[in-house]
């Protein structure tokens, strides 16, 4: 079998890396406990990212809240100062190609590093056979749900790199794991940004930066308030559910912080599904459904 490696390739760590940093002790009285952490979080001015960002700060992290608009985004990090915490909000577009710099320098500026990044921000403007999407609204797709928390891991990585290591946490959606009916450019998207996830939990190993996912299901927000206000779309919804809800955006946060914190030192490359049992479900037809 012949060796189809290039040169340029780099070699897999065969031997232990007797170089890599110690994983942060875990408190095992307060294992949730961040106090000495910073984070990022996209999307924050309001449904998931508010949640995560508001709970982040809540556990002691510094918080950076990120969004398009400073409007949106201030009354979050004034919550969050006005309940003890710390928090600056930064008006960025995540899918534009140089906003992350200037995230990264804020966050360092402000709070002295970066520990936690949690890429949320997402976007899905077309709607209809995937035949049917045009260059636009892939560019938009792409550039907000994949190139954009790429381009943020690599703005971090050097203040990653600074403090021996560092967390990512991307915002995905079951909606990666199996086809969803209409949002199928949305699904690409976020398949694309679990694979993402794996590549760079496994290239970015060595800086002790571990790299994870979360896959909502249908959680009760503005993104898809289309399916839960109209009652035809609600049950039709429903009825893949087993838990037979929609969740509450703070029913994603518990696997945010698992993924955040030192409990997660050697949890890399996941992808943690909090969907009610979707995924489960899929194709099966439910009783009573
Ligand atoms: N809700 C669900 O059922 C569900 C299920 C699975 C996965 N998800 C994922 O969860 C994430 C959050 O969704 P959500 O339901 O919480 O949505 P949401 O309530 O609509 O909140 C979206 C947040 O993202 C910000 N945002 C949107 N586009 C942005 C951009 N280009 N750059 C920076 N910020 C941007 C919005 O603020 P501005 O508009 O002011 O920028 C807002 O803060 C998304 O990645 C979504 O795909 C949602």
């Amino acid at each position: 079998m012949p060796d189809l490696r290039s040169a340029a390739e780099p070699e897999l760590h065969a031997e232990p890396n007797d170089q890599a940093p110690a994983p942060r002790a875990v408190n095992n009285a307060a294992p949730f406990v961040l106090a000495d952490r910073v984070a990022i979080v996209t999307g924050a001015s309001r449904g998931i990212g508010r949640a995560i960002a508001e709970s982040l700060a809540a556990a002691g992290a510094a918080v950076v809240v990120v969004g398009r608009r400073a409007e949106t985004l201030a009354p979050v990090a004034d919550g969050i100062v006005a309940s003890g915490g710390r928090s600056i909000a930064v008006a960025a577009n995540a899918g534009a190609p140089d906003a992350f710099a200037a995230v990264a320098e804020a966050a360092v500026a402000a709070f002295g590093g970066i520990d936690i990044l949690v890429n949320n921000a997402g976007t899905c403007p077309h709607y209809g056979p995937i035949v049917t999407a045009d260059d636009g609204v892939w560019d938009k797709t792409m550039d907000v749900n994949v190139r954009g928390p790429l381009r943020s891991v690599a703005a971090c990585l050097p203040a990653f790199r600074a403090r021996g290591g560092g967390k990512v946490i991307h915002v995905a959606s079951v909606a990666g794991l199996m086809p969803q009916p209409s949002v199928g450019l949305y699904c690409v998207s976020k398949a694309a940004l679990l694979m993402l996830t794996e590549v760079l939990a496994v290239e970015l190993a060595a800086d002790n930066v571990q790299v994870n996912a979360v896959a909502p299901g249908f959680v009760k927000t503005r993104f898809s308030q289309a399916i839960w206000d109209a009652p035809a779309s609600a049950t039709g919804a429903l009825a893949v559910i087993p838990q037979r809800r929609f969740a509450d955006p703070s029913e994603i946060v518990g696997a945010v912080l698992y993924l955040a914190g030192p409990l997660s030192s050697f949890t890399t490359g996941a992808t943690l599904v909090v969907d009610g049992g979707q995924r489960l479900a899929a194709g099966l037809p439910l009783a009573g459904g």
